[in-house]
């Protein structure tokens, strides 16, 4: 049953001002193109859009810090970005960029109707301003202290220390970036959104998935963490948010509104109109009407992003589209969350980041070795973590001992035994070396159990569990592993070659089904795998469509008496010595960026407090628990009230954890949890125990991370 006519694939447009690292691929890339390649792959009408963000101060910072201007820098990335993306398959039906003038006169246009409709609000405020360059200074053009964390570079818009957004008069002891200098207040106009306005229906729409009584989201679930960060927000209130800043770059207020001068489109108004731009543009090039991709109820919206940009998404950018009027609203938005490296936040000023086209260029070949990694660690529901190891280990035990292995068995034996023609076998044979009889029936019944795992793998990719998916495709190629294992054909060919034949012709089906069944996960894997056995590439318009429709008739992916080609290696090991030297390039990258060698100089501990008694120990009960919501108290600058899930029951517990984290940043994020602390009364709240909480070298508050933490003898962590 079709459920949409057609799908509007977008991933979040990179700001082009450095490049690309592996967090960005497992955050808004990887599952957008496997979500791409298999609905297309269903025969559906899929068009996947990207292009690069070239506006906003994270581009003209970049400019000044680099002594080059800032199109100098959009072109420098966009086109690395084009290249990178390409090189690791990642399969956009167009890459556009911002600075493309079919960009500025559609953000314009949106601009111009809202303005007209008298969704703005015209507000004068006063703003920091620079004397000395004579510039206003908002968002990352103003830093200054942190007052929630005291971190002493905190941007006007955020703390990267602890995550907390941050308006520029937040900030404690102001300067401007460009010049360091103390900045004055001055007045300037500004046009308003006002979110305040929208938030019933934004309540009714993404709480709810439902407009005017329609069921509008699918499937019809959001993601906890996704809906946990849109209720923070909408429980903590929305404000009219400015939609123009005073810059010199970016796109221009449309010069027929009156005061336009010298303004132009907050990054965050005309960046989401980037995948409208882009979807005109590819029509244009492929004599398409881009219209019903973006106005039509029966296309599925769908924006694949990392977890920082979700408010702009879930709710900014769909106030806009609603408030526009013509244009559809997403289905869903399945956000991904971080991934780390090593141990670490992926940092790129810290220089802690494996970038992608160094990988491609460093490891040739491997595409698919990196990608399948970042699936299989994808941060799909929580924080994941990408270590070197891992990807040897993942690499070495699945990719080459399972399927490799497998594929080049299948591959070898049939050369052997068949000079590479796919054998037909007799209806009424009987498999020998197994306990039941394994005959055609047995033949039959494997099909269908082949159908009926694709239709587990297509059911984990509808609805984004795309981990799932990649390890129900490595179950298939290990259960063909198993059936050569269970009937030995290398020894059963001298004593009875007949039965061999089934369980020779059935292992190609495996490996037939699995060669287009991965081709979403790892594309290149695929066209090899085709090659080796003689077919055609998979068809990436049809591919799963045809092979689900012939299992299920019980029609064979590869048909009796075709030749297949000749073995050759799908993966390789990888050994200790590239792994070692990848350690030791990241680690040397880190230690000469200048900012890190600073931090590890001004590390310092604070003494280890006094000893206690192991029975003082074991007196607590400490259970893991998930936060599903999280609000600020209200007069307390400190102090979250956390609604925690334990598995068996529900509690709120309030912590001082404000200063180190915002509250729709840690939607989702298990904790250990002191159970048996009596409640207290906090702010006239009653809070059931206590988070456990560590404190880093820069006295930062970090959660104890359940999936790290083990205490000895059964008393702890459960
Ligand atoms: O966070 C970022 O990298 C932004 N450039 C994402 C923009 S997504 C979209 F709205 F354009
Ligand atoms: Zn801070």
């Amino acid at each position: 049953m079709k459920q949409y006519d057609r799908y509007l694939i977008t991933s979040a447009l990179p700001y082009a001002n450095g490049p690309l690292h592996i967090g960005h691929l497992a955050g808004a890339y990887l599952s957008a193109d496997i979500y791409a390649r298999f609905r297309r792959m269903m025969g559906e009408d899929v068009v996947f859009v990207c292009g690069s963000d070239e506006h906003g101060a994270a581009i003209t910072l970049r400019a000044a810090k680099d002594g080059i201007t800032p199109q100098e820098v959009v072109d420098r990335y966009h086109n690395l970005f084009k290249e990178t993306f390409d090189r690791i398959g990642i399969s956009f039906d167009i890459y556009h960029r911002t600075s493309a003038e079919l960009h500025h006169e559609t953000s314009q246009e949106f601009f111009t109707n809202l303005y007209e409709k008298g969704e703005f609000e015209e507000i004068e405020s006063e703003q920091y301003y620079d004397e000395e360059q004579n510039q206003f200074l908002a968002d990352r053009y103003i830093i200054g202290t942190c007052p929630k964390c005291g971190h002493e570079e905190a941007y006007g818009d955020q703390c990267e220390k602890c995550g907390s957004t941050l308006s520029p008069t937040d900030l404690i002891n102001p300067r401007s970036t460009i010049s360091g200098s103390t900045p004055v207040m001055r007045k300037t106009t500004h046009w308003y959104l006002p979110l305040n306005k929208y938030e019933a229906w934004l309540k009714e729409w993404v709480v709810n998935g439902e407009k005017d009584d329609k069921k509008l989201h699918y499937p019809e679930e959001w993601k906890n963490h996704v809906l946990g960060q849109c209720n923070s927000w909408l429980d903590g209130g929305l404000n009219p948010r400015s939609m123009t800043r005073d810059l010199s770059w970016g796109v221009d207020v449309p010069h027929n509104i009156p005061g336009h001068e010298g303004k132009k489109l907050y990054v965050w108004m005309d960046a989401p109109i980037g995948y409208i731009s882009a979807t005109k543009q590819w029509a244009a090039d492929n004599k398409k009407d881009w219209e019903p991709y973006w106005k039509d109820e029966n296309t599925a919206l769908l924006h694949f992003i990392g977890k920082d940009n979700i408010v702009f998404h879930c709710l900014i950018f769909p106030s806009i589209l609603n408030a526009h009027g013509d244009y559809i609203l997403p289905v869903n938005v399945p956000a991904n969350q971080f991934m780390n490296l090593e141990g670490k936040k992926l940092s790129t000023s810290k220089n802690w980041a494996v970038w992608v086209h160094e990988y491609l260029d460093e490891l040739p070949g491997q595409e698919d070795e990196l990608r399948y990694c970042m699936i299989k660690n994808m941060p799909e529901t929580k924080d994941s973590e990408f270590t070197w190891k891992s990807f040897q280990e993942a690499n070495n035990s699945e990719l080459v001992n399972n399927l490799a292995n497998f594929v080049n068995r299948v591959v070898v034996l049939v050369n052997k035994y068949y000079d590479g023609v796919v054998p037909s076998f007799d209806e009424n044979q009987d498999l020998i070396g197994a306990s039941d009889p394994m005959d055609a029936a047995y033949h039959d019944s494997e099909i269908l159990r082949l159908f009926d795992d694709m239709d587990i793998v297509c059911s984990h990719i509808r609805n984004f569990e795309f981990r799932n998916a990649l390890q129900k495709l490595m179950e298939i190629s290990s259960n063909g592993n198993t059936i050569l294992q269970a009937n030995e054909p290398w020894k059963a060919q001298k004593t009875d070659p007949e039965s061999v034949k089934v369980v020779m012709n059935l292992a190609m089906q495996y490996v037939a089904t699995l060669s287009v069944a991965i081709k979403p996960f790892l594309p290149f894997t695929s066209d090899k795998m085709r090659k080796l056995i003689n077919l055609p590439l998979a068809d990436d318009n049809s591919g799963y469509l045809d092979l689900t429709n012939d299992l299920s008739e019980g029609i064979h992916p590869i048909a009796d008496g075709h030749k297949i080609g000749s073995p050759d290696h799908l993966f390789s090991r990888i050994d200790d010595s590239v792994i070692e030297a990848q350690v030791a390039k990241l680690q040397a990258n880190a230690k000469s960026n200048e900012a890190a060698k600073e931090e590890t100089a001004e590390e310092t501990y604070a003494p280890i407090k006094e000893e206690i008694a192991f029975d003082d120990f074991m007196k607590m009960d400490i259970r893991t628990a998930t936060i599903t919501e999280a609000t600020k108290v209200k007069k307390a600058d400190k102090l979250l009230q956390l609604t925690l899930d334990l598995g068996f029951e529900t509690r709120t517990v309030v912590s001082g954890i404000a200063e180190h984290y915002a509250p729709e940043d840690i939607i989702g994020q298990q904790v250990c949890l002191l159970a048996n602390l009596a409640p207290r009364k906090i702010r006239g709240v009653e809070s059931k125990g206590m988070v456990l909480m560590a404190e880093d070298a820069s006295g930062k508050l970090v959660f104890v991370n359940p999936s790290e933490a083990s205490f000895a003898n059964g008393g702890g962590v459960r």
